[in-house]
């Protein structure tokens, strides 16, 4: 048996490069795996001869050799384990619903624009291009078709770019077809992509967690479809929403968005609409024809991450707008005055990305009206969207105790259990809204829920909990 390894915590410099590397990555999975993130930075200490963490963490900071190093840390921490033609329902949905659609709405210009965000090794962009020459068989040199493949992780780039994969990566497809798509190496353990396919692909290094701030650029538009499939899953929950709705404005207006199965559903850009398909879901933008737009309940508006940039991160701070005055006038915290802001100004602060001080806000609000349980289901989710789940968990359960009828108070907790160590009890809580909307006229705004009926929340609540099964 191999012996424990030393705790990590006891070296200085590792809660500070722990830090830096979640701030700059995004990888919010390694806040409680402290001897797996340890395990990497060993292998970066001994490969740069660095003595300590403190001494690699200076490194980092270097201004050549620091970003030099990043891509090696960045290389070395990230998971990029990734197969051809993974989750064959969602390849299937491609095949008989979303590239059909693509192919009729874009006919009049034979051209397609596709991302792969977060793609590793390439396995994700290769497969689509292979899908795509299935679909269009001899019209596919009528078309123009781009497929750009883009990773944080210069070393998964590298290999995407070469087009080698071992039989592993190929284990999601028929080794009949392999014949037609790769040669076999030498060896007979690795085959290598046709160069009709590997010529197809772009390959970019982009950090996703940089896309929020660089909204609005023509690189980043018009794409036809968009896929991030299981990279979010590995992100803050603060990180997730900014990051989901930055990558639906960079689809064109027909265009569709595709996530992992396990990747923040309960995230979802507001102003997003959700398709059904067989075994899996997808993501629009909301018809021109549509009367309404599809509503979701009230989460803070993180797109503009002023608390969430940290060291070394690449997004940078965009400016908060001003809260409105009225508001702000009600809220003047004087020393030695405790004034209970309204909920107008806790909801304006978080959408503001100001998390720290809606949570001040709303504490104040409930030193005030300690039994209002709308603060507490306030309080629980700013704790949720600052990534404290634990006090998201307390706050949500205070407001359902207070009023056991509060539906988005058991909707949100329900959300938060079914993320985490014990989603079995947030199948309970969603059961509970289905019965609680079920006693209620179907056409009632539900209370705290942003102009949700009970028709449509439980329509979300059923998404969400197949997601969870899937
Ligand atoms: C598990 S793989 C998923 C690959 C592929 N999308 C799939 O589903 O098979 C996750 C990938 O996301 C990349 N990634 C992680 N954080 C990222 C970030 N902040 N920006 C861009 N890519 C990131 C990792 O380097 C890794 O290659």
């Amino acid at each position: 048996m191999l012996a424990p390894k030393p705790v990590p915590t006891n070296d200085k410099g590792f809660a500070a490069l722990k830090d830096a590397i979640i701030a700059r990555t995004g990888h919010h999975y390694y806040v409680d795996k402290d001897y797996l993130l340890r395990d990497r930075l060993d292998r970066r200490l001994a490969a740069t001869g660095c003595a300590s963490l403190a001494d690699y963490l200076a490194l980092l900071g270097q201004p050549k050799r620091g970003a030099l190093e990043w891509q090696e840390l960045e290389a070395e921490i990230t998971i990029g384990e990734t197969f051809f033609f993974r989750h064959q329902e969602q390849f299937a949905a491609l095949r008989d619903v979303i590239f059909p659609d693509l192919i009729r709405t874009n006919t009049h210009r034979r051209a397609l624009r596709i991302w792969s965000a977060g793609c590793a090794v390439g396995a994700e962009p290769y497969s689509i291009a292979i899908l795509l020459e299935r679909l269009l068989g001899a019209a596919l040199r009528d078309w123009t078709i781009e497929i750009l493949g883009s990773d944080i992780s210069a070393r998964a780039l590298d290999q995407a770019r070469a087009g080698v994969f071992t039989d592993w990566a190929l284990r999601g497809m028929p080794a009949a077809e392999r014949a037609r798509d790769f040669t076999a190496m030498p060896d007979r353990r690795h085959w290598r992509i046709a160069d009709r396919h590997r010529l197809r692909l772009r390959f970019v290094q982009h950090n996703l967690l940089s896309l929020p701030a660089e909204g609005g650029s023509a690189d980043w538009a018009g794409f036809d479809l968009i896929l991030c499939r299981n990279v979010l899953i590995y992100f803050a929950p603060a990180r997730i929403a900014p990051t989901l709705s930055a990558l639906s404005h960079c689809l064109s207006p027909t265009g569709w968005l595709m996530v992992g199965h396990s990747d923040a559903i309960a995230a979802l850009p507001r102003h997003l609409r959700v398709v059904e398909l067989a075994g899996t879901m997808a993501f629009r933008r909301p018809d021109r024809s549509e009367a309404a737009p599809p509503r979701f309940p009230w989460q803070p508006n993180l797109l503009r991450p002023a608390e969430a940039s940290g060291p070394g991160s690449e997004v940078r701070r965009l400016p908060i707008p001003p809260l409105p005055p009225a508001e702000v006038s009600a809220f003047q915290p004087e020393p030695g005055r405790r004034t209970a802001p309204p909920l107008a100004v806790i909801r304006a602060l978080a959408d503001a990305g100001r998390l720290t001080e809606a949570a001040v806000a709303c504490r104040l609000a409930i030193e005030a009206a300690p039994l209002d349980a709308r603060l507490h289901l306030y309080d629980g989710i700013i704790a949720q969207a600052g990534g404290d789940g634990a006090a998201a968990e307390a706050a949500l359960r205070r407001a359902v105790y207070l009023a056991g009828d509060l539906t988005m108070a058991h909707y949100h907790l329900g959300l938060l259990l079914l993320d985490g160590p014990a989603p079995e009890a947030g199948r309970r809580s969603m059961a509970q809204v289905i019965r609680l909307c079920a006693a209620l006229p179907q056409d009632a705004v539900l209370l705290e829920s942003d102009g949700l009926t009970p028709r449509e929340l439980v329509e979300q609540v059923r998404l969400r909990l197949r997601a969870w099964r899937g």
